[in-house]
């Protein structure tokens, strides 16, 4: 019996183990990030310039679901950009008093859609794949930021000899079995950025994944600067009883 336990558990790892090997035959590139380490913070302007990115090019086929357009007053935006960003998205309302469904224009309360009906017409215009939701996509992925920028900007390459590449596919050197339903969504110049920023695809594939790391964890910053107090709260706590238990103690010695 044990010894079946450990056969599958080996066969097991082997598999998952040979999986993740065959998924990373290029090594993902150590990108350094402003949120990294305990005093990460997000940087505002990458936050926004990566927005103008998703609103721009992203979102032609990809939704933010966990995100509504007000969440958005975080990144520095003022309420009337708000409604303006909202009001280019067409919602799905009702029922109306006819129990018909109908469409409106977006307001600041509501999360930001996908631009298809359902998954199925999402599919039926990708060929097959359905673009999935991006709101958690940095946290879905082991070392998520870095890999959405790597898989954006050179992980587009011409596939090696042999290997074969289905009509609507792309290759693409860090996404799990090189085949990518996602045709290069990014080529130089693709936004204007507002506040002047050359956008090269590297430039514009870092943001976008600076701007995915906020909508997969809005509260990083409060909760870094959390973590801070409490270990200093701690710390002070800790001294502060060393020097009583030296005064309880004291006659005793
Ligand atoms: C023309 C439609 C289209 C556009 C525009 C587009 N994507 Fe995609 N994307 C897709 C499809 C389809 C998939 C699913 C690919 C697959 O499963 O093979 C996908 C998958 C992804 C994935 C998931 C990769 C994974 O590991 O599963 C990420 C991340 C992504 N897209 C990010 C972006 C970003 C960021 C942008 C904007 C710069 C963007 N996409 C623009 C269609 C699009």
């Amino acid at each position: 019996m044990k010894r079946v336990v450990a056969g599958v558990l080996s066969a097991a790892i082997l598999a998952f183990g040979t999986q993740t090997m065959a998924a990373e035959d290029k090594a993902l590139p150590d990108f350094k990030w402003s949120f990294d380490g305990i005093f990460g913070q997000f940087d505002r302007p990458a936050l926004q310039r990566g927005f103008q990115v998703y609103r721009e090019v992203c979102s032609a086929c990809h939704s933010l679901r966990l995100i509504a357009f007000r969440d958005l007053a975080d990144l520095g935006y003022d309420v009337e950009q708000i409604k303006a960003f909202a009001a280019e998205a067409t919602v799905v309302d009702g029922p109306d008093d006819e129990g018909e469904m109908f469409e409106r224009e977006g307001r600041p309360s509501d999360r930001i859609p996908s631009p298809f009906p359902n998954a199925k017409a999402a599919a039926a215009a990708n060929g097959g794949s359905t673009p999935p939701d991006l709101s958690l996509m940095a946290k879905a992925r082991p070392h998520g930021p870095s890999y959405i920028r790597a898989l954006l900007s050179d992980g587009y390459e011409d596939a090696p000899a042999g290997f074969e590449i289905l009509e609507g596919q792309s290759y693409n050197a860090y996404f799990p079995g090189n085949r990518i339903a996602m045709a290069p969504p990014l080529g130089d110049d693709a936004v204007e950025y507002q506040d002047g920023t050359e956008a090269s695809v590297d430039r514009m594939a870092a943001d976008v994944a600076h701007f995915l790391m906020w909508t997969a964890e809005p509260k990083l910053e409060q909760r870094k600067q959390t973590g801070i107090k409490v270990v200093l709260f701690l710390l002070v706590l800790t001294g502060i009883l060393y020097a009583i238990k030296r005064k309880v103690w004291a006659d005793l010695h």
